[in-house]
């Protein structure tokens, strides 16, 4: 009987794990934008393919990571300025270091100003299995007030040449709530996006970021920022139309097509484990209560640090159980799942109704509870910072 026990295969729960990749340069920086990222300096890029190698070889021999990776996402900055053969050597030796699953979702963020037919031909070669392109909009009074590289046609060009290359998982950003847009504008540029018929889009309402080209002219009085109204109008307008043409909304800006969630960016709202690599990544370890680290958006330290062989992350925060119970309904709440009871308790020995019973109060009709989750509604997910607030 030992014997025939001892013989059974072991059932072994392997974590999920992501690897994050930053890559932060750009041809030129667009006004809103306050992700780190510098004007792109071809000697600096060369060189940084081997120092993203360098970070993840000392990572393995740290052994703070478990493999294999079942997503990859390379971020920006404009990931999409890389050779396709460095994007390459990346996968190669985070496969040879860590594991890649054979089904690892493979993201590439792609500026449709950076791309050529060619390009795109050799990142699928590569390994990218899905690409995110910065639309922002197909309408080239807008792409001009946003100060993108890329004209309507150009964006609509590098997705058919996307498609040719043979992806079948694209995603697209659109920006809304641009100033004075009005909300048919803002449904006609989501049309116009459409006819592309990409499996997935990212609606970002335009967020005015401190120390940007576009906070100074709001200073200035030269940007007029779309109401709330306006602003909630668009929201409910953009979900409309996507819910109707049988996108699923599931999480307050993003998408998909049946199957074709962003794996990666779930993941990470599910608080499961990544790794960062690159200066401005950060990285998230699910040991104890969780701990976040992060490598500082400065390039030139990041270059000195691996140089010496000296880890050039930082620790952001640690957790506690309180801070962790905060943070998994902040992430679970963005997302149309919710935050499910049964994983709740299993998590942290409390229900979560006995956890926030205030704040659940406070949100109302807004919080409903349904087959063991708890979500917000698309009033409650507009005023996400509002109810948010009392559960941290
Ligand atoms: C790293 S960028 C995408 C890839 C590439 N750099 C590009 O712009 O084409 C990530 C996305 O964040 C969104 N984004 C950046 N800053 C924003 C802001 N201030 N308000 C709304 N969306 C923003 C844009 O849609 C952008 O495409
Ligand atoms: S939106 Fe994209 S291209 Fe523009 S500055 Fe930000 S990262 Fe760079």
């Amino acid at each position: 009987m030992g014997d025939r026990l001892s013989s059974q295969p072991r059932i072994v729960q392997i974590p999920i794990s992501s690897l994050y990749v930053h890559i932060p340069f750009c041809l030129r920086k667009c006004p809103y934008c306050d992700f780190f990222s510098r004007p792109l300096d071809p000697a600096q890029m060369a060189a940084y393919p081997d120092l993203l190698i360098a970070q993840l070889e000392q990572e393995n021999r740290r052994s703070r990571w478990q493999g294999p990776f079942s997503t990859v996402f390379f971020g920006g900055g404009t990931p999409s300025l890389m050779h396709a053969a460095d994007i390459g050597r990346i996968l190669q030796h985070a496969d040879q270091l860590f594991g890649l699953t054979t089904d690892a979702e493979i993201t590439l963020e792609a500026n449709p100003g950076t791309v050529t037919s060619e390009s795109l031909f050799a990142y699928r070669a590569a390994g990218v299995n899905r690409l995110s392109f910065g639309v922002q909009s197909l309408n080239d009074a807008n792409l001009a007030r946003l100060g993108r590289i890329h004209s309507a046609s150009e964006a609509r060009q590098a997705f058919q040449w996307a498609r040719a290359a043979g992806f079948d998982n694209i995603s697209c950003d659109l920006i809304f709530a641009l100033p004075d847009q009005l909300p048919e504008e803002a449904l006609s540029d989501l049309e116009a996006m459409l006819q592309l018929a990409p499996e997935h889009l990212s609606c970002y309402g335009l967020g005015i970021e401190p120390d940007t080209p576009f906070a100074r002219q709001l200073d200035n009085g030269e940007l007029r920022p779309a109401t709330e109204e306006t602003y909630a109008e668009i929201f409910c307008l953009l979900h409309d139309k996507l819910v109707r043409d049988g996108f699923d909304h599931y999480e307050i800006s993003n998408y998909a097509r049946e199957g074709r969630q962003c794996l990666h960016n779930l993941h990470t709202w599910q608080r499961h484990a990544y790794l960062g690599i690159g200066p401005g990544a950060h990285s998230f370890r699910t040991r104890d209560w969780g701990e976040r680290r992060f490598v500082p958006p400065d390039f030139e330290a990041y270059e000195v640090a691996l140089a010496r062989d000296r880890d050039p992350t930082a620790l952001l925060e640690t957790f506690d159980r309180n801070a962790a119970m905060a943070e998994t309904v902040y992430l679970g709440l963005r997302c149309a799942d919710g935050v499910d009871d049964r994983v709740f308790l299993r998590r942290f020995g409390i229900r979560f109704a006995e956890a926030f019973p205030h704040a659940i109060e406070r949100c109302g009709r807004r919080l409903t509870h349904r087959h063991g989750h708890w979500r917000l509604d698309l009033q409650g997910w507009l005023l996400f910072d509002h109810f948010i607030r009392d559960f941290l």
